[in-house]
């Protein structure tokens, strides 16, 4: 998750990629989007606004397990993505590898899974925070497996900072001396696409997408968290127009998902990156984002179901069992 040092990569050669945002105005649905479901207890109930809009064509939380409240939709419809957010309990549990499985032989068609969620971060910032030694074993018992069994698997999803890049470098080196031993032949760790997050300016995304394509050469990417944090609204809005145009137009952006399903009283990107208003209302981005006209509603009206200061804190802890990425800006 998006915290304070996150370093915009330059913006040198960006002009050529940058897109004209003309064509983004009014709704523009794309099957490319989904959902990060990220669920606040106190509003449940905005919890089915995402599929019942038919505007989303995929969805992640990251826990390995679907929402009970979403089962009625199918997969062609509504895909569940898995996610193996972090290091298991113990490290060399296959606990993630049997829940997929048990999802497959009940029925569900797994098709795509995601695995650590920013590893080079630590807990505190929203981080799996693994070494990437630990992390390729874990891929090894985990994911290596689902990818033999013709399951398509993501790259771990870095933070936007440039130790992302390296990160991922030193693991998949890991990885292949840990698939090769034994064999008198060097092996690598398959994966499928690549996995982003970024919440800095539209330029920082073009360019951070552009060191993805030349470090990882003709690999498909998912942007699987994005937003431009605290911001104003017109900056926040023209933001999402650029980057909705931008990824519906690039062949090798394959999924993408905006990091902002919830109220923006809530958000820990700033107010104006909700896709809901105080009171559960779509705004502007929240209708664009399901491919629907603008509503004119702004993030800031109605108001807050609850009282803040009665609400207690959660804990860290709590927030990495969940998955949550609720860290401090
Ligand atoms: C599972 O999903 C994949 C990808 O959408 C599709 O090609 C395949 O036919 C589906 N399988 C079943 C059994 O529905
Ligand atoms: C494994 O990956 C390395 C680094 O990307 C590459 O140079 C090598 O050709 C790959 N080996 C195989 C067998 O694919
Ligand atoms: C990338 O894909 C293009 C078109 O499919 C191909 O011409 C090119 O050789 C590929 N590059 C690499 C590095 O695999
Ligand atoms: C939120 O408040 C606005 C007016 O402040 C109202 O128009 C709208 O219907 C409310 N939305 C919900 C979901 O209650
Ligand atoms: C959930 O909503 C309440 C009420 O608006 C808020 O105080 C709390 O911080 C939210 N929890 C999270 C994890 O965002």
């Amino acid at each position: 998750m998006l915290h304070g040092s996150i370093c915009v990569a330059a913006v040198a050669a960006v002009g050529a990629i940058f897109p004209s945002v003309a064509s983004a105005y009014g709704p523009i649905s794309s099957t490319k989007r989904g959902l990060v479901f990220t669920p606040n207890e106190t509003t449940r109930a905005d919890d089915t606004i995402w599929p019942e809009s038919k505007g989303l064509t995929w969805y992640y939380n990251y826990k390995p397990e679907p929402e009970a409240k979403f089962s009625k939709y199918p997969q062609s419809e509504f895909e569940f993505v898995p996610m193996l957010w972090g290091t298991p309990s113990p490290p060399d549990s296959t606990e993630f590898l049997d829940t997929v499985k048990k999802l497959i032989e009940d029925g569900l068609n797994i098709t795509n899974v995601l695995t650590f969620n920013e590893p080079n971060a630590p807990f505190s910032w929203g981080g799996a925070n693994m070494d990437p030694v630990t992390a390729a074993q874990i891929w090894v018992n985990n994911i290596e497996p689902l990818s033999e069994m013709g399951i398509r698997v993501g790259l771990p999803a870095m933070t936007g900072e440039q130790s992302g890049i390296p990160w991922l470098q030193n693991f998949l080196k890991e990885c292949s001396t840990l698939v090769s031993e034994g064999s008198s032949t060097t092996k690598n760790c398959t994966y499928d696409f690549v996995t982003l997050h970024w919440y800095d300016n539209f330029e920082g995304l073009a360019s951070h997408m552009g060191q993805y394509s030349a470090a990882f050469p003709n690999v498909t990417m998912w942007i699987t968290e994005y937003n431009y944090a605290n911001q104003d609204l017109d900056r926040t809005q023209e933001f999402y127009k650029m980057s909705a145009e931008y990824f519906d137009r690039m062949e090798s952006v394959e999924r993408y998902s905006l990091f902002g399903a919830f109220r923006s009283d809530v958000s820990n990107v700033g107010p104006n990156g909700a896709m809901l208003s105080r009171n559960g209302s779509l705004t502007d981005i929240g209708a664009w984002y399901l491919g629907r006209t603008a509503t004119g509603v702004l993030p800031t009206d109605g108001k807050s179901p609850a009282f803040k200061a009665m609400v207690p804190q959660v804990s860290a802890a709590l927030l990495v069992a969940f998955g949550a990425v609720f860290a401090l800006l």
